[in-house]
């Protein structure tokens, strides 16, 4: 019998191309049989052959799962067919919020072999603590008078106590698990009631943890470092926006979108947690098998090490680090080609 279920949505774009190599790596360093892998058909193509974006029985279903595996959803930014957000809001801010996942976990690292952009990047190894539940992303707000020309547009910003406490508390956590060192990006100096909350949870949290060596940096200023000095991080901690923004950076000082996985962690396992690269479903780029599937794969690693299964994780990480170390500037693989060489390497 399968020791756990393993819920997987290819989504949209690149989706289904990358996470089918996801599951061929988690396959391979498991051995057959441990997973019972169901595949589930959502994004733009279901939404149009049958309207549903995520129906309450197969949200119900997805809830029994032991862990998520997903691709991406949504179509290219300047799509008519496919009203934007619909997938986004419909499907995968929907599972983050039903499922409270208020840890959205980005671990950054420039690995030998990876090209960073930076002349100069020094050693690059952080991780974000981004808050997945609340802030901008809580579809408070609306429009007035729409169409004329005195529209009103407002989305207002979530920020509980309690929300920004549980992530922050995660974030001192792993700093001390880690190098002990917590930095929280925000934007007190103009989000004064939002930045005002986490600037002072973060202070009362910070007493409890006098090891963790603690910094704050606005988040204009936090890109700047992020592009000049990435090694000064070690864990971040931030809202649900600036997380989002900020973790696209990372990626790309780090060898590019690629390669940069993450999990939206619900810490308690009351639902399942799901796991996904940080990046889309890459309109421009899909069904050619061009992508590279690296983020799905380490992606993989993270919801292995979740479930309790560490060697098997670290077994993934040591062959992507070696397949990255094997790249050559110049040469191509097909999207199926790297996913075989690291799942013949756990093997
Ligand atoms: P994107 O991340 O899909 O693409 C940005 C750029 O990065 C593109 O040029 C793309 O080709 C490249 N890229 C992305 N992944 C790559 C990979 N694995 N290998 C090589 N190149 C890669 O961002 P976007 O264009 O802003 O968004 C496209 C769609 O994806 C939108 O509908 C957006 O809402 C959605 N989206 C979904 C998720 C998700 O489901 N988790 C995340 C981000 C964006
Ligand atoms: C991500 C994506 C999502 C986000 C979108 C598609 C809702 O950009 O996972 O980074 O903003 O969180
Ligand atoms: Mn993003």
């Amino acid at each position: 019998m399968a020791e756990a279920t393993l819920a997987v949505i290819g989504g949209d774009g690149i989706g289904p191309e990358v996470t089918a190599e996801a599951v061929k790596v988690i396959e391979a360093v498991t051995g057959p049989g441990v997973f019972d892998r169901v595949d589930y058909d959502l994004g733009a193509t279901r939404w149009q052959r049958t309207g549903e974006v995520l129906p309450d029985s197969v949200m119900a279903e997805l809830d029994t799962a032991d862990a998520i595996l997903l691709g991406a959803v949504g179509a290219a930014p300047g799509a008519t067919d496919v009203p934007s957000g619909l997938l986004e809001r419909g499907l995968l801010l929907k599972l983050r919020f039903a499922f409270d996942h208020y840890v959205n976990l980005r671990p950054s690292k420039l690995y030998p072999g990876s090209v960073s952009p930076l002349a100069d990047p020094g050693e690059i190894d952080f991780v974000v603590v981004r808050e997945g539940t609340e802030g901008l992303y809580c579809g408070n707000g609306g429009v007035v008078r729409a169409g004329t020309p005195n529209e009103i547009a407002t989305e207002v910003s979530v920020n509980t106590a309690l929300g920004v406490e549980r992530v922050v508390r995660d974030a001192f956590a792993r700093a001390v698990a880690r190098r002990g060192k917590l930095t929280l990006v925000h934007k007190h100096n103009v989000l004064v009631n939002a930045g005002g909350l986490w600037r002072r949870i973060f202070e009362q949290v910070a007493a409890e943890f006098p090891g963790v060596q603690t910094d704050y940096l606005h988040v204009d200023a936090a890109t700047i470092f992020l592009a000049t000095d990435p090694s000064r991080f070690d864990v971040i901690v931030t809202d649900n926006l600036f997380g989002d923004i900020i973790t696209d950076l990372a990626a790309a000082v780090t060898g590019g979108i690629g390669l940069a996985c993450s999990g939206n962690v619900n810490p308690e396992g009351t639902h399942p947690s799901m796991f996904e690269p940080v990046h889309g479903s890459a309109p421009d780029i899909a069904g050619r098998q061009i992508a590279d599937p690296t983020a799905a794969i380490l992606s993989g690693a993270l919801l292995l090490e979740h479930l309790g299964r560490s060697a098997e994780a670290e077994e993934i990480n040591k062959a992507v680090i070696a397949d990255l170390a094997d790249r050559r500037p110049g040469t191509t693989r097909r999207t199926a080609e790297v996913g075989d060489a690291i799942a013949a390497a756990v093997g």
